[in-house]
């Protein structure tokens, strides 16, 4: 029987739905996972209700942040606060086994670090990190992250 995951994420400029849809790819071909994608942005765009999800899921989140050094200011989350809003929906948080965040390393400290404000914020761990669209060594290393999370 296949086991059923989630992957909630928030794309704004294609870079984190790009490495969705590639790991979904992968994990067609190298796991028994049932992959159900949600982009929060499209449920917003559509005026959709947000919803409980019924299996456990990892969350997808690239960074944008008010400039700054990431330390003792630009630490203010810009745009894609609807995915945390999805996260604290009814039940949603307890359901998530971690979140992947993604980003640009030419912003320094503030590299990833709206994913590890969630981490804290809710309490479930980062599981990686991967920069603009991520490598295939990027995709086969969260792929397997997440295959052993779900044995
Ligand atoms: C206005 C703006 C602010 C950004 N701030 C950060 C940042 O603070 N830290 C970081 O690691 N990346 C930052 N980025 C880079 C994005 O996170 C990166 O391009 C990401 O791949 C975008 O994902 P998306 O295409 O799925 O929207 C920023 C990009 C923009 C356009």
């Amino acid at each position: 029987m296949k086991k059923k995951i989630y992957f909630v994420y928030i794309s704004l400029s294609g870079n984190t739905q790009s490495f969705v849809q590639r790991l979904t790819t992968f994990l067609q071909f190298q796991s028994n996972l049932e992959i159900e994608q949600v982009h929060v942005k499209d449920l917003v765009k559509q005026n959709l209700p947000f919803y409980e999800v019924d299996a456990p899921f990892v969350s997808f989140l690239p960074t944008y942040l008010e400039a700054g050094n990431g330390i003792d200011n630009g630490d203010v989350e810009i745009i894609t606060m609807p995915l945390s809003e999805f996260i604290a929906y009814g039940d949603n948080a307890s359901k998530c086994l971690g979140i992947v965040g993604s980003g640009n390393r030419n912003f320094n400290n503030q590299y990833c670090l709206t994913a590890k404000q969630y981490a804290q914020r809710f309490g479930f761990p980062v599981l990686d990190n991967f920069e603009l669209r991520g490598m295939q060594n990027d995709i086969e290393r969260v792929g397997r992250k997440i295959m052993e999370l779900m044995e």
